[in-house]
């Protein structure tokens, strides 16, 4: 296999880091280029990962049933949390059309920073008054290891009143669309 990238040019996505060792271990292959790409794809994810475990993301955006996440459904969204602030369930943070991909890496930083998505105004459990003092390259590094989640198709909608969902078996906004 003989990989040629522009630098800064999008991988498809199904290449994960095995393929890139693949890649490096062929002959012939120039190295640098693909050094720079690694470091530009892998490298912010593998911090993200590390940022989201510090950060808990997962415990609030992964449905839980019986206290247990429902398995599959990793940071998909639909974890009810209900309180003084109000009953919201947590987005859908995975890669799929269904959950939150309208956000580019700019929108996402203005998200976790302002605790606006657009006009939106997003519920104050969501600790982005936290997050928002992250540095610009850790947030990126977020957003980079959310890319590379797997895909699930769960719309949630806290704009909707809540029904039953039987992806996530949990009650939230636009359930009854899953
Ligand atoms: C305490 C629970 C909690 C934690 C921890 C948490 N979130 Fe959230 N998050 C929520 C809830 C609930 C919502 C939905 C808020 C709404 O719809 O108003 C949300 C919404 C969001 C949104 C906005 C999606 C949209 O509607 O546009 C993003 C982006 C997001 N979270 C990312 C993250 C990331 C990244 C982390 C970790 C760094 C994280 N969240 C940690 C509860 C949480």
């Amino acid at each position: 296999m003989r990989l040629r990238f522009a630098l800064g040019a999008h991988l498809p996505s199904q290449f994960t880091e095995t393929d890139f060792y693949h890649c490096a271990v062929t002959p012939n292959l120039d190295w640098e280029p693909l050094a720079s790409v690694f470091h530009y794809h892998f490298l912010p994810a593998k911090r993200g990962k590390f940022l989201v475990s510090i950060a808990a993301c997962a415990d609030c955006h992964t449905p839980q049933e019986k206290g247990q996440p429902v398995s599959g459904m990793d940071f998909a969204g639909g974890f009810v949390l209900d309180g003084p602030w109000g009953r919201v369930a947590s987005a859908n943070l995975t890669p799929d059309p269904s959950g939150v991909p309208y956000y580019d890496e700019a929108q996402f930083l203005r998200t976790l920073r302002t605790g606006y998505a657009g006009a939106r105004e997003v519920n104050q459990i969501m600790p982005w008054s936290t997050f928002r003092n992250m540095s610009d390259e850790d947030l990126k590094a977020i957003y980079a290891y959310l890319k590379t989640l797997q895909p699930v198709k769960h719309r949630v909608d806290n704009s909707l009143p809540p029904t039953y969902c039987k992806v996530c078996r949990q009650s939230h906004g636009a359930g009854d669309q899953n």
